[in-house]
């Protein structure tokens, strides 16, 4: 039985939802707090058992791979002025087994042309694509909790959740056969389907473990929703040969790549940050909640 040890994060995408903030730097490295999305997705990875990080990049190439880089200076720097934790953290940041590997994707042409950028990497094993701006906070991770579900069933899977019907048209959307509580088996994937042609309000999130048989269609598919080469469409192709199953996961998710999703997910890791959870904490009971400062009533 092959285990997976191989993630894939596609982080070339333009980011114009945060424009001008994404202009020289991928979404993906937008902070939650202190950390940026592609860290948090990284440690996922890690906590499950992946060793080869296989990073997707576009126009803004540098800012990934010199995150992950040893930065010499920097760790000196911090020596010197005896900032030990920081240094401590920086260093621990990704174990030595770990490998990162970055591939170019010199066009924007979609997340099914992104993972098949990942293919001479990937080889001929199953793997994980993990999307970092869909940020969730879930322990186990839901990387783990996919990559245990591959290893019994050994099919490709999507991680899943229910969207507000009116949502489809952001999501790839399943119908499925239910199979136990969080399991179910794909009969039919669309991408970003309107509300009156979509088959459930049933959402792909970003999180994906595939066998190594998608390689082969996404190579033959053409332009989908919004002119871009789909991965839910080499997942439609999937499905004729092999069996897709989609994994409703435990956890919260925050869809950093919105707004309003992004700031959602800000507030609540900061509200479980050590370091700044008190302070600012008070600060949002002060600020918003005037008439029960005493921690009384609703705001
Ligand atoms: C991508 C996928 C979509 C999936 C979504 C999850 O869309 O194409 O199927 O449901 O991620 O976040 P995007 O958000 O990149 O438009």
């Amino acid at each position: 039985m092959k285990r997976v040890t191989k993630a894939v994060f596609p982080a070339a995408g333009m980011g114009t939802r945060f424009l001008p903030a994404t202009k020289a730097n991928p979404k993906e490295m937008l902070p939650i707090v202190d950390k940026p999305l592609i860290q948090y997705a990284v440690e996922e990875a890690v906590s499950a058992g992946i060793t080869d990080l296989i990073f997707i990049i576009g126009r803004t190439k540098r800012a990934i791979a010199d995150h992950f880089d040893k930065a010499y200076e920097l760790e000196v720097e911090l020596e010197t002025r005896g900032k030990l934790k920081a240094l401590e953290e920086l260093r621990n940041m990704l174990p030595s087994y770990v490998n990162c590997i970055y591939i170019r994707q010199a066009e924007a042409l979609g997340l099914g042309h992104a993972v098949l950028c990942a293919e001479p990497a990937v080889n001929d094993e199953p793997f994980v694509v993990i999307l970092a701006d869909d940020l969730i906070d879930a322990e186990p991770g839901v990387t783990k909790q996919m990559c245990d579900q591959y290893d019994y069933y050994q099919s490709s899977i999507v991680g899943v959740q229910t969207v507000d019907p009116s949502e489809t048209g952001s999501y790839g959307i399943v119908a499925c056969e239910p199979m136990s509580d969080r399991l179910s088996r794909v009969i039919k994937i669309v991408e970003k389907p309107k509300p009156a042609e979509a088959p459930s309000n049933l959402a792909v999130v970003g999180r994906y473990v595939l066998t190594p048989r998608i390689f082969n269609q996404l190579r033959h598919i053409e332009r989908g929703a919004g002119g871009e080469l789909q991965l839910t469409d080499g997942i439609a192709g999937l499905l004729k040969e092999q069996q897709v199953l989609a994994y409703a996961f435990e956890g919260k998710r925050y869809d950093c790549g919105s707004k309003v999703g992004y700031l959602e997910a800000t507030v609540e890791y900061a509200m479980k940050h050590p370091e700044v959870a008190e302070e600012f904490g008070n600060y949002l009971r002060n600020r918003f909640c005037g008439p029960c400062k005493n921690g009384q009533g609703t705001p």
